[in-house]
């Protein structure tokens, strides 16, 4: 974990990375939303777990969160979520109904504690209107974003992420090419279908994100992007006619796991 990080008034950066040997870092972020009602927006690597939690206390007391949102059920997201909710026992868990089902068939999650969303919903946390929104790309179905209307902020899960160089608080710190490469080389490894997409259609749904007119895009998978979102989606829309991703093979994963190793031995 990375020390957490302020955005505005309003949203704390719980910051992880992930390294990529020979390649860079995948920022993993989780969010505080401080409304009037706190918000944890997703729950870090569980190989995080003891330094995601005293990131999380040093923000708020879990005890006072009320609601833990999780975009969606990947390991990614999910690392210290059974830990939370026990240190959160007035949390709801905001998540897909069926995300949440999948989760039960691996550990027991309180049901009763669900609430299940869909993109359009809306949940009050007090002093402001979530709205449940599906993100442009996904990895995995249950995917579902926040918009925050009163402040024109957009949780993006997994959308928007990118393979980097490093993980820097502001975007501003890479160039356009580290942007570009890293957002590319990040979606399609992360939404393959991309290249799949019906190119109206796709230009159809990237424009209703750019009528949301986002000024604050926090992806889970990219530094904090203000008045970017133009940028961002020219990016995606570039991404269905770029070189298809190619998983590692055996060879390039002994590499990667050579350099992971290396990594640990240096920590
Ligand atoms: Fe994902
Ligand atoms: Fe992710």
């Amino acid at each position: 974990m990375d020390q957490p990080y302020r955005v505005g008034t309003d949203v704390h950066v719980l910051p992880s990375q992930l390294p990529v040997p020979g390649v860079g870092v995948i920022p993993i972020h989780a969010f505080v939303l401080m409304s009037r009602q706190p918000v944890l927006i997703d729950c870090g690597l569980g190989i995080d777990a003891d330094a995601f939690v005293d990131a999380l206390r040093s923000v708020i007391d879990p005890a006072d969160l009320a609601w833990i949102w999780l975009t969606h059920d990947d390991s990614d997201h999910t690392g210290s979520l059974q830990r939370i909710l026990e240190l959160a026992p007035q949390a709801r868990l905001v998540t897909h109904g069926l995300g949440a089902l999948r989760m039960n068939t691996s550990w027991a999650v309180p049901l009763d504690r669900v609430m299940a969303v869909a993109p359009g919903d809306r949940l009050d946390v007090g002093d402001r209107m979530l709205r449940a929104t599906r993100p442009p790309t996904y990895d995995n179905p249950m995917s579902t974003g926040i918009f925050d209307e009163s402040t024109s902020t957009f949780f993006s899960v997994d959308s928007f992420g990118a393979i980097l160089p490093s993980s820097p608080r502001h975007l501003e710190e890479l160039s356009d090419e580290e942007l570009a490469g890293g957002m590319t080389a990040w979606a399609t490894f992360d939404s393959p279908w991309l290249h799949l997409a019906d190119p109206e259609r796709l230009s159809r749904v990237l424009d209703t994100v750019r009528g949301m007119g986002a000024e604050r895009v926090l992806s889970s998978h990219l530094p904090p992007a203000i008045g970017r979102i133009d940028a961002l989606l020219e990016i995606v829309a570039a991404i269905p006619d770029a070189e298809p991703f190619v998983a590692p093979d055996e060879a390039a994963f002994n590499a990667i796991a050579a350099g992971l190793a290396a990594v640990a031995a240096e920590a």
